[in-house]
Formats: structure tokens, sequence, C-alpha cells
């Protein structure tokens, strides 16, 4: 097989780009960066919000060749920055719609890249979400709202024109290649980096409750979607999967965690969470179980100790 990935000097989009090729696999990766982590696979730098228009075996000015399938990851990434410049989330759109007009005319399958942020916070405790209780209504930022267009735009070439697609809600994946600070700003890395330099960490909001998801767990489970939507299982063609762990564990956890790894004592500051942020995610993982066959092996307590020996063992 061979596949288009964008954004492929991100963090999923390496890991995934790394997997495939290992698998046997042909990767070809679009970004707007050179991949800093990574050479397993050729990067071809383009700005994928510009208007030029995908055509056969071209996107966002690139020849690519011919694809058997696109995993569109490209994004502006991070949460609150989209708040503060609501217009990153237009050019997220925009992405989204240069990449299905790829899959369109080069008629191949597409997996979008959606995320958690979609159900703002319908989650409530003792109760995972899934993934119908989306709503747009409940949309927490301009970077949600412009997740579910995207959604939407795909379910729309579905119908229009027959384009099989599937959505992937990605949930707090951490875990490899994902500790540039300056960057990501992921939130294990910036307590890493507080903890270890014995600044004091900030958490926004005591009882923030998320499901973060290993990296190897988010990968095993968008490979999976991708051979079954390129085979055309009806399971996976049009459907929209939750993959996380399908476990809860507060922010403040995270940062004991970290301490108690590194062994020291965090100097924890609680602040209320910021606007458009989520306060409760769990995931319901039972329709990624059933259709991908998707079973996450690492839990918190086990991916976030290993994240951090590994970078201790870089200095970082
Ligand atoms: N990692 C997570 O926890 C998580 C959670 C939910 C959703 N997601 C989604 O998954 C996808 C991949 O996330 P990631 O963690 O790998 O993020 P990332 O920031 O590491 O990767 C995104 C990549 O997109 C590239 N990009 C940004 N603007 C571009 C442009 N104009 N043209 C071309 N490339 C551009 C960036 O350079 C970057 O390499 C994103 O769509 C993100 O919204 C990720």
């Amino acid at each position: 097989m061979r596949v288009l990935i964008t954004g492929s000097s991100g963090q999923i989009g390496t890991n995934l780009g790394i997997t495939l090729v290992s698998g046997g696999h042909e990767v070809v990766g679009i970004d707007v960066r050179p991949n800093t982590w990574s050479h397993a696979f050729p990067t071809h730098l383009a700005d994928l919000t510009t208007d030029s228009h995908p055509g056969v075996g071209v996107l966002g000015g690139v020849e690519v060749g011919t694809v058997d399938a696109i995993v569109h990851l490209a994004a502006h990434a991070k949460v609150h920055a989209l708040v503060e410049r609501p217009r990153g989330a237009l050019e997220n759109h925009a992405m989204v719609t240069n990449a299905l007009e790829f899959a369109r005319m080069n008629a191949v399958p597409v997996i979008l890249a959606s995320s958690r942020e979609v159900y703002g916070n319908l989650g409530r405790r003792d109760n995972p979400v899934s993934e119908a209780e989306a709503d747009f209504r409940s949309s927490p930022s301009p970077y949600a709202a412009m997740k579910l267009a995207g959604e939407a735009l795909a379910s729309s070439y579905f119908r229009c024109y027959g384009l099989p697609y599937a959505i992937i809600r990605f949930s707090n994946v951490y875990g490899r290649y994902d500790d540039d600070l300056l960057r990501l700003e992921r939130a294990i890395w910036v307590f890493n980096d507080r903890i270890r330099s014995g600044k004091p960490v900030t958490v926004f909001g005591a009882e923030k409750t998320l499901d973060f998801t290993y990296i190897d767990d988010a990968i095993d489970g968008l490979v999976r979607c991708l051979h079954r939507l390129v085979d055309g299982d009806p399971e996976v063609t049009a459907s929209t999967f939750n993959l996380a762990h399908g476990t809860g564990h507060s922010l403040l956890g995270v940062v004991n965690l970290i301490a108690a790894t590194r062994n020291l004592t965090p100097d924890i500051r609680v602040e209320p969470s910021r606007p458009g942020e989520v306060t409760w995610y769990v995931a319901d993982i039972t329709r990624a179980q059933a259709a991908l066959g998707y079973l996450p092996r690492t839990p918190v307590t086990t991916g976030v100790p290993r994240a951090i020996v590994e970078a201790m063992a870089r200095g970082s």
C-alpha cells in the first residue's frame, strides 16, 4: 500500500509513517515543516492552507503520484492557541477541504484526524462519551468547531460523491516524538520540564480529568482503521471512532506520576480551567473495539513513567 500522510512531521504523523514503513508499506509525507525526528519516509514541504487546487496525484502543489489512501493529520493542533487566534481554526478547515478534494479527485479513501474536543464538556462522571454524543452546540472552542465542520464535510463527500472516509477522534496522545516543548506545549512535557527544574507546576482545573492515550495504542487503532477502510469494510466506511484508553486520569494525578518517576516533590499551583478547555472526558471505545479489534494496552500508570524514563535517558 502507498499512503499519503499530511502533517507527517508531527507526533502522530511521524509515528504512523515509521510504523507503516516498517510494515512494508510506502509512505509519502507532506508538511509545512521538515521532519526533525525521522528520515524513514520522504517529506514534501508545502503549506496545505493555500488555494493551489488539488489534482490527480497533486496536493499543495506537490506531485505525490498515485496513492491508495490519504491520512489527513495536518493542523494547528494547540487548542488554546486557536482560542487566541481563531483564524487558525479556519486554516485547519481549509486543510481538510484540500485533503478531501485530493481524495475525491484521486478516488482514494481518506482518514481525517478529529478530536475528543468535539464533545466539549458533554462528558459526565462515570459516563464514558460515545461517538453519537457530539453536538455542534457544545463546541468548546474554534478548534473543536472546525473539527466538527471537517467531519460534516467528509460526510457530505460520502453522500455526494461516494467518497469512503473514516474519522478518528484522538484524545491526549502522548509518548514519543511529542516533547518539543517550544512547538507543542503538551501538558505532560510542560509538567515534566517544570518538575525537573524545580519550578512551580500550574495545573488549570483541580478536577480536570482526561483520557490519555499512549502513542502505540493510538497508532495501532489508526493502522487497523486504515487497512479496513482501504479494504472497503462497511463497518468502517463513513464511520467515526473514539481512539483513547477508555479511562480517566486527573491532571493532578499525572503531575504526581511524573514527579514520582523522577523521585521529586512537585510544587503544584492550581488555577481555574481556561476558556475553551474540556474539564472531563473519558472515551467510550466499544465501537473501535468491535469494528477495529482495537485493544489499548498501555494505561497512564505504565505509559507516563515509560515516557519520562525515556526522556530522562535523553537528558530532558
Ligand atoms: N496528539 C493528540 O493528542 C491529538 C488529540 C486530538 C486530535 N489530534 C489531531 O491529530 C492530528 C495530528 O496531531 P499531532 O499530535 O501529530 O499534532 P502535531 O502538531 O504534532 O502535527 C501536526 C502537523 O501538521 C503540520 N501543519 C500545520 N499547519 C500546516 C500547514 N499549513 N500545511 C502543512 N502542514 C501543516 C505541522 O507542521 C505538524 O507537523 C491533528 O489534526 C490534531 O488536531 C491530536
